[in-house]
């Protein structure tokens, strides 16, 4: 059964960042591995660190100019760099309004796209995506945990050489 984060098949990838740098430099590996069509599903807790994750994946992306949080708007569309960048907060969306967003249009499209409060909408997005939750550690501190749901995802997470965590054995 797929519980909270559709984990049921998954495998989790660990990175701990003790800087704000280290999570903007992990964002922007990340980003270099980016390809048309890619989701990020970002989660975490006020202030985690979502946007500032965000930020500096587009920075990665070489998006030009500031990339700010979405939250009014729910989605940005940025272009200029390598990819067009989608950036989305659906914090303060209802699920009606979800459907007719169009979401499924960005996922599907060129560009990639990164969902701040994913699991708020996880019923759609595609099936193929990569979950990132942050977690607050400590004043700088944060765990970025990564769960891919594909093969490409996999495969990223391989080659950015972080660390994989053994899965649970209780209560799954
Ligand atoms: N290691 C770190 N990684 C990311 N952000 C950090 C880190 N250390 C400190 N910070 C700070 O934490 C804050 C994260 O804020 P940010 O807006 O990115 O959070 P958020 O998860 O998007 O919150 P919200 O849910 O309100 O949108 C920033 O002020 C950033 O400077
Ligand atoms: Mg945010």
């Amino acid at each position: 059964m797929s519980i909270g984060n559709g984990d049921s098949a998954g495998r989790t990838f660990v990175f701990r960042a003790d800087t704000e740098a280290d999570t903007a430099g992990f964002a922007a590996r990340l980003a270099a591995l980016a390809e048309p069509g890619a989701v990020l599903a970002l989660d975490g807790d006020l202030g985690a660190g979502k946007t500032r994750f965000a930020q500096a994946f587009a920075g990665g992306l070489g998006v030009p100019g500031v990339v700010n949080s979405p939250t009014f708007t729910i989605i940005k569309e940025y272009e200029g760099g390598r990819l067009p960048f989608y950036h989305m907060d659906v914090y303060r969306l209802g699920p009606d309004e979800a459907d007719e967003l169009g979401l499924e249009e960005y996922f599907e499209g060129d560009g990639v796209s990164l969902v701040e409060w994913a699991s708020l909408i996880e019923p759609l997005l595609p099936e193929e995506r990569l979950h990132i939750r942050l977690t607050t550690t400590g004043p700088t501190s944060r765990t970025v945990e990564c769960r891919p749901l594909g093969g490409r995802y996999e495969a990223w997470c391989i080659q950015l050489g972080i660390t994989e965590i053994a899965k649970e054995e209780t209560a799954e």
